[in-house]
């Protein structure tokens, strides 16, 4: 198989800086394709919360010209992914990164120079690649934050022998976050060219120069690739998407089963399989435990979410009093929003014995979460592909859904008189519908519960690997390149 070097630019990657899930991708697909037989090496930002002792500090700076700005100069730091040798690479600006939360304050708001922040990690990656003398065959880029890279590479590096054989793969993790900023941003980068790929109603949009300048677009989950090219989930952006979707791709993400396997999980108190899943009873109680929750054979539903709009939290709060009403516990483990800080706090005071709630990030508590409940709910209201209910088919937690996106293509819905499915889903979000499903889940615990095991374990077995994923980015990279030959 051909040779090509790749180099992967994002704003975050598992285990360093996660806030979500394309954290998780960024720490995973690289050790895939590299072994695959590909030159991967992925940057990020040095954020405050990288410890810079486990990391080895490059000898000299790193100059990185920002236009109307100047040049400014940075540190990197380098290291290899866990269990690889995938390089990564850390940009150290302290102005930019030495701060508490990846991208906002902490009320919500995006930081005010969120596009300073992202332009100049974009430049420094393309900077750095230069200097470690690493010419890329396609440059991965992941949502509106590294977007500017192909204007940079059409503008400034226009003549760059460096660039001369590079293409630009761009990947969408969620459409609904686009980089939108006041236009003299354009002199940051250092030039107005293809300004109108990039103008949102008098701004620039970063997610829009991204996809009309890259060789390619992915996105993950192929119900996905649908759905942005249609107003209710593209945020103003599919005609965008339309004219580009003979080059636009689903791929659904894998799961990391290293880290997400019941049988070898580290993090909760019993390890169960599908040949033997009496450990799962273990981590309920563990969970019971945890939360305070009365020992008794309810069924638990659990939720692991940011606790943002697109999760439709919103819907679960108008949902919960209905829910709590069922002979059921409920514990939630999440951040985001304020308001829905206090509101499931306020719940979980008031229903001690039913609903547990953990406000903040606990990936320990992710897992026993994941482990201890009999279901797991998902009411976003989009959602490009989701891996908590990934995790959970393999956990034997049969996921509750919204049928949309990634939540659509991986869960097939429950048929209560064959057994056959994987989870439950519904069509239509709100508070009725969620509470209806729910409670078909509740009536299934008590009522139907050798069809119900077999739901269980059909969803055990479901493997969506990154192998798969892999080979299907290798596709979209040969294509990119003019390779012919499909490897998937
Ligand atoms: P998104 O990226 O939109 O948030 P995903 O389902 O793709 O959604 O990924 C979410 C990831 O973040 C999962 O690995 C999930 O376990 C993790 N996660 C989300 N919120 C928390 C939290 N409060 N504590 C621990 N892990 C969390
Ligand atoms: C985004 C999406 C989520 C997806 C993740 C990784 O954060 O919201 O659905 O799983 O990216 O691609």
């Amino acid at each position: 198989m051909e040779n090509l070097n790749v180099l992967f630019v994002a704003s975050e990657c598992t285990p360093f800086a996660k806030t979500g899930g394309l954290g998780d991708v960024v720490g995973v697909l690289p050790k895939y394709l590299k072994k695959m037989g590909y030159n991967v090496k992925v940057v990020i930002p040095r954020y405050y919360s990288i410890d810079k002792n486990f990391l080895d500090k490059l000898p000299d700076p790193l100059g990185v010209p920002m236009g109307i700005i100047g040049e400014l100069w940075c540190g990197v730091y380098r290291t290899t992914l866990p269990n690889s040798d995938v390089e990564i690479f850390f940009i150290d600006y302290e102005n930019f990164f030495g701060r508490k939360d990846l991208y906002n304050y902490e009320d919500g708001t995006g930081y005010i120079d969120n596009d300073n922040r992202f332009i100049f990690l974009s430049k420094a990656s393309l900077q750095l690649s230069k200097r470690l003398n690493f010419r890329p065959d396609i440059i991965h880029i992941n949502d509106w934050h590294t977007s500017m890279i192909p204007h940079m590479l059409k503008t400034y590096y226009k003549h760059d022998e460096h660039f001369s054989d590079t293409k630009v793969v761009l990947t969408i993790h969620n459409m609904q976050y686009q980089g939108v900023f006041y236009s003299g941003c354009m002199d940051v980068l250092g030039s107005w060219e293809y300004y109108f790929d990039y103008e949102f109603n008098g701004k620039v949009n970063f997610l829009k120069g991204g996809i009309y300048l890259s060789d390619m677009i992915t996105t993950v989950s192929e119900g996905y690739a649908r759905e942005i090219q249609t107003p209710e989930f593209a945020y103003g952006l599919e005609g965008v998407v339309r004219d580009r979707s003979s080059n636009l791709f689903g791929i659904l993400n894998g799961v990391d089963y290293d880290e997400w396997d019941p049988e070898t999980d580290k993090f909760i108190p019993k390890n169960y399989s599908i040949n033997d899943l009496s450990g799962k009873n273990v981590c309920k109680l563990e969970l019971q435990r945890r939360f305070g929750l009365p020992e008794r054979d309810v069924p638990i539903f659990g939720v692991i979410s940011r606790l943002v709009h697109q999760k439709g939290i919103d819907i679960l709060a108008e949902a919960i009093y209905k829910i709590l009403s069922l002979d059921i516990q409920f514990v939630l483990l999440g951040n985001g929003e304020p308001w829905a800080h206090f509101f499931f706090g306020k719940i979980a005071y008031d229903n001690p014995d039913k609903f547990g709630c953990f406000i903040g990030y606990d990936n320990k508590l992710a897992h026993l979460i994941e482990a201890g409940s009999d279901f797991f709910v998902m009411p976003s209201r989009f959602e490009p592909c989701g891996l908590n209910q990934m995790y959970s088919l393999k956990y034997g937690t049969p996921p509750i859904v919204h049928a949309v996106g990634g939540l659509n293509d991986t869960v097939d819905n429950f048929d209560e008189v064959s057994g056959s499915g994987t989870g439950f889903k519904f069509y239509g979000l709100n508070a009725q519908n969620l509470f209806n499903t729910i409670g078909w889940a509740t009536y299934s615990y008590y009522n139907l519960k050798s069809n119900l095991e077999k739901l269980r374990r059909n969803g055990m077995e479901k493997y969506f690997t990154w192998d798969d994923a892999a080979k299907k980015y290798i596709d979209v990279y040969r294509m990119a390149k003019g390779i012919k030959g499909k490897f998937s």
